[in-house]
């Protein structure tokens, strides 16, 4: 088999698009918060894959939920029920804010903003879309004409007709674009790849009215916050977004613990203008995928995963106070960015030497984190100690 560093970047250099900068580490094996290499180094890993590990990586309620699933169905389509399908909806409505009672299942966040926008048109009969500048919110042709962050708009030319931009943050600007046209405002609550921004508390209120005077649908693209990452179960509804509840939420990344799935959570307005053919996709609210989200809500639940984001992060920006070159932490709960006062990717090199996994972000000063949302005080030590060595 073959195991070195060496022998698989070759092979994967020669027979992969090289679309994305890797670091030098082979994962073979994750357990919790951790990530064992092929040459049997342990790395503490406060990124997730890409915020994906929220449940911490190989669960073992997630990993059982998957093996016994794959033991009896391993797909069918939407033809068919499923009480697999079945629980898994049923649970996610369950943790949603109260205004939110149907899903819609798909395969990736990029695939539910999709849907997300075309729901909001169905729902007008009006087609623009107001996003904000430094949002993400993926790379198919409809959002990615949606995001207005650095050249991603440039990599999806030509663009789909009917984008907006407004400032985040700025509830003016949104005024200013907010006509008769448009069918839904879009954003990250908190804009991660901006450099984990997040607006005042009385901006999400205001969008909120905006919206409902100007017959505007809001949607939540929760693909990184959703799921237990800012220490609530969305950031819809929490105290940290003014309790604003929008009328669709867009979900992805940790929502399988690693098995891909996306999903649409709406309100009954919205509901009510869909109809059979409207929206679909082969894959989504396929068994395994099912199977992985009901494990995942079950875990956070069963782990107390909520209460301790709240409380490690509580610890972990006390802990940030005794590094002077952080000066500021940016987020909310397992969603943090730490600004330096120059560029982060030293730091974040500086910590890989370290066996410490973080992320950076486009804003070169911050360094992001998004760890498992079972990370513990001890390994947030272990963190501390090794940025002040960095
Ligand atoms: C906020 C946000 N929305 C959407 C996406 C797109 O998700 P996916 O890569 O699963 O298509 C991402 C991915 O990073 C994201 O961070």
């Amino acid at each position: 088999m073959t195991t070195s560093l060496q022998e698989i970047t070759e092979i994967e250099e020669q027979y992969q698009l090289a679309t994305y900068k890797k670091m030098p580490i082979v994962a073979e094996r994750g357990e919790g918060v951790w990530i064992y290499t092929s040459g049997g180094e342990r790395y503490l890993d406060l990124y997730g894959g890409h915020a994906v590990a929220g449940t911490g990586h190989c669960h073992p309620h997630v990993v059982k939920a998957i093996r016994e699933q794959s033991e009896k169905l391993l797909f069918y389509s939407n033809l068919v029920y499923s009480g697999t399908r079945a629980r898994a909806a049923e649970k996610l409505v369950s943790v949603a804010p109260d205004s939110l009672t149907k899903a819609f299942f798909c395969n990736s966040g990029t695939e539910a903003n999709e849907n997300a926008m075309r729901m909001a048109r169905f729902a007008t009969g009006r087609e623009n879309i107001i996003t904000f500048g430094g949002g993400f919110h993926g790379r198919t042709a409809d959002a990615i004409s949606a995001t207005f962050l650095g050249k991603y708009r440039e990599i999806g030319k030509p663009n789909v007709p009917g984008h907006l931009k407004a400032e985040f943050g700025d509830i003016e600007s949104v005024r200013l674009v907010a006509d008769e046209s448009v069918a839904a405002i879009m954003l990250e609550p908190i804009q991660s790849m901006a450099g984990v921004k997040m607006a005042e508390p009385t901006f999400y209120r205001e969008l909120r009215r905006l919206c409902d005077e100007r017959g505007i649908i809001l949607i939540y693209d929760e693909v990184q916050t959703g799921v237990g990452r800012t220490g609530d179960w969305f950031f819809a509804g929490s105290a940290a977004g003014n309790c604003v509840v929008p009328d669709i939420i867009s979900l992805a990344k940790s929502l399988g613990s690693g098995v891909p799935v996306g999903a649409c959570l709406v309100n009954e307005r919205i509901a009510s203008h869909i109809k059979e053919n409207d929206l679909g996709t082969t894959f989504g609210g396929g068994m395994i995928a099912m199977a992985a989200v009901t494990a995942t809500l079950e875990a956070i639940e069963i782990d107390r995963m909520l209460e301790n984001v709240r409380d490690v992060e509580s610890y972990l920006r006390e802990r940030l106070k005794e590094i002077e070159q952080v000066v500021s932490v940016h987020g909310r709960g397992f969603l943090l960015g730490l600004e330096f006062a120059e560029s982060a990717k030293a730091v974040h090199e500086g910590l890989l030497a370290q066996r410490i996994i973080t992320g950076t972000s486009s804003d070169a000063k911050v360094l992001r984190l998004l760890p498992p949302l079972c990370l513990q005080k001890e390994q947030v030590d272990l963190f501390v100690e090794s940025l002040r060595k960095t």
